[in-house]
């Protein structure tokens, strides 16, 4: 590591240390972070730039980023494979195949492959690097059903917890925190308000994706993902079933039971490795009934409610 980046990183720690904190999570432009990461954010925004090919795959934590990473890394690698699709997907964690910005920009250079021009992160619209919101590179955006994200978050960070040895926040407790907006790139209200004004603004740059509708009808989003990002599938290859193969090889099913995702681990940040089958719960909308109670389902829906309020989505 050079002086130059040791000198920096410290600056940002500097920085960070004056920034409001609740738990772990420190507030900067409007939204909460973990510290770690925030270092990483503040990096990418001051030197990060795009290749004008790149596709960033945007979303908040456990709204499906990682389906979201291995449908886009096999669409956009098909051709590669003569035949064999997504064929890496069979070895490598979706997140090993495409990137994170905040983390690996934090560990300089940020290592990528670059013939598959996906890069992905969790930061905020408003808070994306200058270079990445003025160039000419598109953005997938997707999200969920505020409650079936928080379930899912909640479970991943109780996983995480339990490996670092810490004590997990209790559900009620990490609840009430996500509905006051605090929450690892939370507001989660404001993090979907900031792509879907994006998505309405600039239609043919950001495409706004939810769960449930790639749930309901996955094929016809991997055909229009593979328009958007301009490699549409041809008829030759819809007729071979392609799309087919992509969504077959994509599913809960497939991945979760792949012994890279079964067993395998990789490193989150600098400090632990995360089991990859934490990215692979269930993989089900409405998980969130088995965990929450009717009254605070319908408390979060009336706060999503209230914050989409006039901007024409509804989740
Ligand atoms: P659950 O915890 O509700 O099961 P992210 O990838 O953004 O971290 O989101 C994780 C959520 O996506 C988890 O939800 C996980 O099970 C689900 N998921 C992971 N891979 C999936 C896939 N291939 N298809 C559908 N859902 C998937």
């Amino acid at each position: 590591e050079s002086a130059e980046r040791k000198d920096e990183a410290k600056s940002y720690k500097e920085m960070i240390s004056t920034f409001p904190r609740v738990q772990w999570w420190s507030y900067y432009e409007g939204f909460w972070y973990h510290s770690m990461l925030l270092e990483g954010i503040m990096s990418a925004q001051d030197h990060f730039i795009p290749q004008s090919t790149d596709i960033f795959i945007t979303s908040s934590p456990k709204t499906g980023t990682t389906w979201l990473k291995a449908l886009t890394f096999a669409i956009c690698t098909r051709s590669r494979l003569s035949g064999s699709s997504a064929s890496a997907l069979l070895t490598k964690m979706p997140h090993e195949c495409v990137p994170l910005l905040e983390y690996h920009r934090a560990q300089n250079p940020m290592k990528r492959d670059c013939a598959v021009p996906l890069v992905s992160t969790h930061v905020p619209y408003s808070s994306l690097p200058k270079s990445v919101v003025s160039s000419c590179c598109k953005m997938i955006y997707i999200c969920r059903d505020a409650k079936d994200a928080f379930v899912s978050l909640w479970h991943f960070i109780a996983e995480l917890q339990r490996s670092r040895n810490v004590e997990p926040l209790s559900l009620e407790e990490a609840f009430e925190l996500f509905c006051s907006g605090i929450s690892g790139y939370g507001p989660y209200w404001d993090h979907v308000l900031g792509y879907w004004r994006a998505s309405l603004e600039f239609p043919e740059k950001v495409l706004f994706l939810t769960y449930e509708e790639m749930k309901k009808d996955t094929a016809a989003h991997v055909k229009k993902l593979a328009e958007f990002m301009g490699c549409s599938f041809t008829l030759e290859e819809e007729e071979e079933g392609e799309v087919q193969k992509i969504v077959s090889m994509c599913s809960f099913d497939k991945l979760s039971n792949l012994e890279v995702n079964k067993n395998g681990t990789h490193s989150l940040d600098t400090l632990i490795d995360v089991k990859n089958s934490a990215f692979f719960r269930k993989g089900e909308i409405g998980d969130w009934k088995n965990n929450l109670t009717p009254e605070m389902g319908a408390r979060l829906d009336d706060i999503m409610e209230q914050k989409l309020k006039g901007s024409g989505l509804k989740l």
